[in-house]
């Protein structure tokens, strides 16, 4: 059954708390503020004080969307999420970009990273690995701190020539407090003024210990621009993949989080989707933040349109009814219906939030009983 503590409803009422328990008091119950009264009682007192409630129960919509975890028996071996992360202009979409030997950088207005982008690569050892690029620039922190949530491994770029910078250490906060191991690529070693020692000496005071100086945190001196030792720093992450025992199960509707969104003037809402579990299809219906809509196309990282998309398979989702944001959850619902009705109520919920916030505290019953 629905509840409410005293203390809450009064807030969302604005009203005082000493009031509610006068209210309380004369329909003969006797409570404490931090007391826990039902739903029912609580739309008793909300009316007799004169505002309009309307009783919204979030777990009746949202209910089911995201099923609890798989059991390891259903599980498979699925590939790493590597974001890279570092200071601005350290060399991220260079060195993603050398990984994946095309030239994302030279096509990109001023040089700088605008979004999220998603790709999969090849190890040398065989392993596929999914790679995030995100924008290095001070203005898309929060974005980057989306990122993190949806990676396993994060490979920190430090360039040789500039060292430990504010957004490199971010980068480290970020990892810590996601709990994901992080891979050092100490980029531009080829430029004369490379200092990789130093490099290794500021980190250090970050509390990043690297292996050469007995830490257990892999790093690796790269040029994103000669392509030295990629090749080692992609073994490195598939070796570090394989000691997380990444796994999930293939075998069940799709559940995953949208890395970046778009309106596409010739495509429509375009979303790039990194599925966490199941299997995305075309004719899926799909839910996320407020927008739906049915899976028309599924583009890969490569352009090629793909019927399925698999756990850790960055996809580009067509069919859209509008743009979801990045960081939003996606879930495959079972029809259109249960798709309007959960996008429906998110929508409400948020004009409500909004409005709640424009009138003044609290003045907005509508989710009193979430
Ligand atoms: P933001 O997305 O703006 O944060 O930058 P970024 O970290 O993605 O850096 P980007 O890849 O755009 O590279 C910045 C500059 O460094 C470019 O001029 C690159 O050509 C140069 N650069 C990147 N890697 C290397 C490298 O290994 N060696 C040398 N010499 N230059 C590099
Ligand atoms: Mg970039």
């Amino acid at each position: 059954p629905e509840t409410i503590t005293i203390q809450e409803l009064a807030n969302r009422m604005s009203e005082r708390g000493v009031d509610v328990i006068r209210l309380l008091m004369r329909q003969g119950q006797m409570h404490k503020i931090t007391d826990v009264i039902d739903a029912d009682t609580a739309q008793l007192i909300a009316e007799e004080l004169g505002h309009t409630v309307r009783r919204v129960a979030e777990s009746d919509v949202e209910e089911g969307l995201f099923s609890a975890d798989d059991v390891d028996e259903v599980k498979l071996p699925r590939p790493p999420v590597v974001t890279i992360m570092g200071h601005v202009d350290h060399g991220k979409t260079s060195l993603l970009d050398a990984l994946r030997k095309t030239t994302v950088v030279s096509g990109e207005a001023g040089g700088i990273t605008q979004h999220i982008g998603a790709y999969q690569v090849t190890s040398p050892l065989g392993g596929k690995i999914t790679i995030i690029d995100t924008p290095g620039h001070a203005a898309f922190t929060s974005m980057r701190a989306r990122g993190a949530k949806v990676t396993d491994i994060v490979v920190l770029v430090v360039a040789a020539d500039d060292g430990v910078m504010p957004q490199t250490i971010e980068a480290i906060d970020h990892a810590r407090a996601a709990g994901v191991p992080l891979i050092v690529a100490i980029n531009k070693i080829d430029k004369p003024s490379a200092d990789p020692q130093r490099v290794r000496n500021e980190l250090l005071r970050h509390e990043v210990v690297v292996e050469s100086m007995g830490g257990e945190t892999l790093e690796f001196e790269v040029s994103a621009k000669a392509g030295t030792n990629l090749d080692k720093l992609l073994e490195g992450l598939q070796l570090q993949s394989e000691i997380l025992d990444l796994r999930a199960n293939p075998d069940r509707s799709a559940e995953g989080n949208v890395i970046e969104a778009k309106l596409d003037r010739g495509r429509g809402p375009v979303a790039t989707v990194l599925v966490d579990r199941g299997t995305l299809r075309v004719g899926d219906i799909v839910v996320a933040g407020c927008e739906w809509g049915r899976v028309r196309a599924l583009v890969a990282d490569n352009g090629s349109q793909i019927k399925e998309a698999g756990p850790s398979v960055p996809a580009e989702v067509l069919g859209f009814n509008g743009t979801p944001e990045a960081g939003d959850r996606v879930a495959v619902v079972e029809n259109e219906a249960r798709a309007r009705e959960i996008t429906d109520f998110r929508t409400r919920q948020r004009r409500e939030k909004l409005a709640a916030r424009g009138a003044g505290a609290g003045r907005s019953l509508a989710d009193m009983m979430r």
